[in-house]
């Protein structure tokens, strides 16, 4: 399991110092919600504030863009320090050529799917893919409670990438918590994004092993069923 903390419910006046303490406690990404009041009501941040914070910080920068055309702000974001970019497929025109373009900047490209979206829709792009990120509640805002067929969904999504032995990484963005983990992990979920129940639950290393626990019990589980 890897666990991105979502910057979205950090202290968004001491960023640099949140980033300082996630790297102390031992996780290793960070999620970026990138939103333009567009394709989302509500607005975040942009390159400016990434590449300042790319600065002083080694973390994986997992960067959510939460924008309409998401092609036009490519090479900023790459530009800023961004590690992985991952676009929403209800947002890009053409898919394909931007991940494409993800991947000529140097950077690991991903794909997120709305709620409403079917899986079906990264059909044609899993070649293309570093992850698939399944939006467990619809883009916005933090605190959202996790809609519950999302689960359907990343077995659907792990089913899809079987069959195409795509390596992707599947990963889960909304109301994710420590009790939804086990279930979360049995369905396929390797990379949960987590906001508020992370952040608001201080301090970050102690809560890191909640989720580590979590993750473990599913691991026992999955032992002892072989
Ligand atoms: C929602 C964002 C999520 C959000 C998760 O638009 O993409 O990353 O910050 O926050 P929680 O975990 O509070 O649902
Ligand atoms: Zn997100």
């Amino acid at each position: 399991m890897i666990l991105s903390p979502s910057l979205l419910s950090a202290d968004f006046g001491n960023l640099a110092r949140e980033l300082d303490d996630l790297a102390k406690a031992g996780v290793a990404w960070v999620h970026f919600d990138v939103m333009d009041g567009r394709f989302v009501p509500n607005i975040t941040f942009g390159p400016p504030v990434i590449k300042r914070l790319r600065e002083n910080s080694r973390l994986f920068f997992d960067v959510h863009l939460m924008i309409e055309e998401p092609e036009r702000h490519l090479e900023a974001f790459a530009e800023a320090g961004a590690d992985m970019l991952v676009i929403h497929v209800e947002a890009a025109r053409h898919l394909d050529r931007a991940l494409r373009r993800i991947h000529e900047l140097g950077l690991k490209a991903g794909a997120a799917l709305n709620p409403s979206t079917p899986v079906a829709a990264l059909e044609n792009v899993t070649d293309l893919l570093d992850m698939a990120l399944i939006m467990s509640v619809n883009p916005g805002f933090g605190g959202q409670s996790f809609i519950p067929r999302s689960l359907d969904k990343i077995r659907d999504l792990r089913t899809l990438l079987r069959e195409c032995a795509s390596p992707a990484l599947i990963a889960v963005d909304g109301g994710v918590d420590p009790e939804k983990v086990p279930g979360l992990l049995q369905a396929g979920a390797q990379v949960l994004v987590s906001g508020s129940a992370f952040f608001n639950h201080p301090p970050y290393q102690k809560r890191l092993l909640d989720f580590d626990r979590a993750a473990a019990k599913e691991t026992q589980c999955l032992h002892a069923k072989n």
